[in-house]
């Protein structure tokens, strides 16, 4: 008896460090920002699960094949590591297990319906791409301070975290949208947290700003290799006008100089 009362506990304690840890990019039934985990206590070890959820990149790094693998079909995206402790990882593998378990269909079928897409307005990509170098309306931090992202709006940012001009083609916009609700990195989970977590409003305005950015930057990034080629052309000719002004003045002068010969050997 008492042992059930535990791992029905236990088992409470696993889907709460789930929702709290790792809903911001995983769903079950369906991809996110990582992998759908329906059947990946089945997939891979016990021992595997737990390395992997402590330090993910330790196992990349350290050439894990799996590992290797999974991160590559994901573009590199990285998970962060979860120091969690012995306790909290059977209570969490006892979650995820669980889950595979019960295939209800109902559930399932709900999960695999495709996300309603997001609608962005304009006023949206303007009120996020403010949002981004202000202050957050809990006080939070600017996203600035600690990410750049190119847009011919917005001043250089900060190279603490990754550069966001691309992570809207990386991870989507429900990615972006769960990571903001809920971020799962520990720098900006302290940055939002409690009162100064963002809004709903917030996070959709800024999404719609950092999917704005992901689709324009290739435009600017064209555009400003086009610029820079003008300026190179245009500095070529300055230094061609140059040359042939002092080139046209020396010829001047050496002409000057040889009549000047001339009429001296004359005279
Ligand atoms: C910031 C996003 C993010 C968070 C938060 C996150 N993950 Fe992941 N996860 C990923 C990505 C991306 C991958 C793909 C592989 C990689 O990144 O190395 C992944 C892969 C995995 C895998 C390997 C799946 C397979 O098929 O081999 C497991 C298991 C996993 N995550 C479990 C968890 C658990 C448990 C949590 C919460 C404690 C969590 N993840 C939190 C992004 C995340
Ligand atoms: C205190 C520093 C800090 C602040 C402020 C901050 N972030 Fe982050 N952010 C991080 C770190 C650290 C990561 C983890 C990835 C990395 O190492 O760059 C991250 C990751 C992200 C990611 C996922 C990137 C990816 O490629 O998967 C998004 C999206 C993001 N931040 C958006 C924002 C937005 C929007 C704001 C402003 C509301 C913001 N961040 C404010 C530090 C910060």
């Amino acid at each position: 008896m008492a042992l059930v009362l535990v791992s029905v506990a236990s088992a409470q304690d696993g889907a709460a460090i789930f929702k709290q840890n790792c809903t911001a990019c995983h769903k079950i039934g369906a991809r996110l920002v990582g992998p759908d985990l329906t059947g990946v206590t089945g997939k891979q070890s016990d021992e595997w699960l737990r390395k992997f959820i402590r330090s993910s990149q330790g196992m990349v790094k350290s050439g894990d094949k799996d590992a290797v693998a999974i991160w590559e079909e994901f573009n590199k995206t990285t998970m962060p590591d979860f120091p969690f402790s012995d306790a909290d990882l059977t209570a969490l593998l006892g979650y995820l297990g669980s889950i595979n378990k019960q295939p209800a269909a109902g559930a399932t079928a709900a999960a695999t319906a495709p996300e309603p897409p997001m609608v962005f307005t304009a006023a949206d990509v303007e009120q996020g791409r403010f949002l981004f170098q202000h202050r957050t309306s809990g006080g939070g931090p600017s996203c600035v301070t600690c990410h750049h992202v190119n847009d011919p709006g917005v001043i250089p940012g900060g190279l603490l975290a990754k550069d966001l001009t691309h992570v809207g083609g990386r991870i989507g916009d429900q990615g972006i949208a769960g990571i903001l609700g809920a971020p799962p990195f520990p720098a900006m989970a302290a940055a939002f947290n409690g009162r100064a977590a963002l809004t709903d409003k917030e996070v959709h305005q800024l999404t719609a700003f950092l999917m704005h950015a992901d689709s324009n930057a290739d435009v600017q990034e064209a555009g400003s290799k086009r610029t820079m080629l003008l300026w190179g052309l245009g500095g070529l000719m300055a230094i061609l006008l140059v040359v042939s002004l002092v080139w046209n003045r020396r010829l001047r002068r050496s002409v000057k100089h040889d009549i000047n010969a001339r009429q001296l050997r004359t005279i």
